[in-house]
């Protein structure tokens, strides 16, 4: 079974990233497949509202990577999908991403499919929450399956790249929430 995990921050190795790998580490472990789509490294345009896609189900924007995510959430079996908090919400990369998968509405592409939420800002209060109910709606709306984590998705407090490795309940929770989403999964696919 296979995996993807989405990071929606501009910066490579940064927090967000950091727990989404811990994520990930875990279905690595239980034998999964493990794929990447972090927005660091790959671009996703804004939507320009063409609705060209909906008749024909296809985005008029083709020259950035959003191929490449269509095919990995078509292959995927379940998600995990963090971002850091930008004033209060999702960064603009991760919903970019929510928005250009429009275009697969009738496709499905995560219907059915179970997925958890990780999010990690600076402040206390500082927006996690916002963020967590933010990427579990997109979920919603694409009919995919929101999976809790030990508590509602992961949520971190952290601001320089690497601070959160140094958190070692937060670390754990991450497995939590990868281990919460494999039974789902597995349980679907039984
Ligand atoms: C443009 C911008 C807006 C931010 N807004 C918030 C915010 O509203 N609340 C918060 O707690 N942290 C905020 N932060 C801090 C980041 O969430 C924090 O540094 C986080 O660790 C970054 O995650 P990353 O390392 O994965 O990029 C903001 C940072 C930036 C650059």
């Amino acid at each position: 079974m296979k995996v993807l995990g989405i990071s929606g921050s501009p910066r490579k190795d940064g927090n967000t990233e950091s727990l989404v790998r811990e994520c990930l580490n875990e279905f690595v472990e239980r034998g999964w497949t493990v794929s990447e789509f972090f927005l660091s490294e790959n671009t996703i345009k804004p939507c320009i509202g063409c609705e060209i896609c909906v008749e024909s189900g296809c985005c008029a924007i083709t020259d950035d990577d959003a191929a490449r995510l269509s095919d990995e959430l078509e292959s995927c079996d379940a998600l995990i999908i963090g971002s850091p908090v930008y004033q209060r919400n999702v960064t603009a990369q991760l919903k970019a991403v929510f928005d250009r998968t429009f275009a697969h509405k009738k496709r499905g592409l995560i219907a059915g499919k179970p997925g958890g939420a990780i999010t990690v800002g600076r402040g206390e209060g500082g927006g996690q929450s916002m963020v967590l109910s933010v990427i579990y709606n997109y979920l919603l709306s694409c009919g995919g399956l929101p999976v809790p984590g030990e508590l509602n998705g992961l949520s971190a407090r952290a601001d320089k790249p690497g601070d959160v490795l140094l958190q070692g309940n937060r670390l754990k929770q991450a497995r939590v929430l990868a281990q919460n989403v494999i039974e789902y999964a597995e349980k679907l696919k039984r």
